[in-house]
């Protein structure tokens, strides 16, 4: 499993850690930038890492910005990401069980480094449930089409 990180100037201090993490549970990474606290436009950054995913380069996303709401709602622009933004670890849990979310967005703002690292880790290891779950994202793939 290879994860896309991106991050913004408010999420820089974040993914480092969640970085230094994804290395201690020895999970391969592509770091798409930002690359310092100098301010920047998340938008930017959240479109390079989610073609990333989608083009293949990278299986999911852990995106930060400063509250994780601008970079979710940019990710989500792209065709087949499933942003989702968590601020805790139960939400995380369903985010992976009910909607299979390719992304995770984090507020890098807002989250504790332990908080974000426990969400960080029942989202990389919760299983999607499948089921009726399955045919509401399909649901969600039909809009995009209808929005082409
Ligand atoms: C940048 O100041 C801030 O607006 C950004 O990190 C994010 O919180 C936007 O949603």
């Amino acid at each position: 499993m290879k994860i896309a990180l991106a991050c913004d100037h408010g999420g820089f201090r974040l993914k480092e850690t969640i970085k230094a993490y994804l290395e201690e549970l020895g999970i391969e990474y592509i770091d798409y930038g930002t690359y310092s606290e100098e301010s920047v436009d998340y938008p930017d950054f959240a479109y390079k890492a989610a073609k990333g995913i989608v083009n293949g380069e990278a299986d999911r996303g852990i995106f930060i910005c400063g509250t994780g709401i601008g970079i979710s709602i940019a990710a989500n622009k792209v065709k087949g990401i499933r942003a989702a933004l968590c601020y805790n670890v139960f939400s995380a849990e369903m985010s992976k069980r009910h909607n299979n979310a390719n992304v995770l967005c984090l507020g890098g703002r807002i989250l504790g480094e332990e908080l974000a690292k426990a969400i960080v880790k029942v989202w990389l290891e919760t299983p999607f449930d499948g089921g009726r779950h399955e045919r509401r994202i399909n649901k969600i793939s039909e809009i995009e089409k209808l929005e082409e």
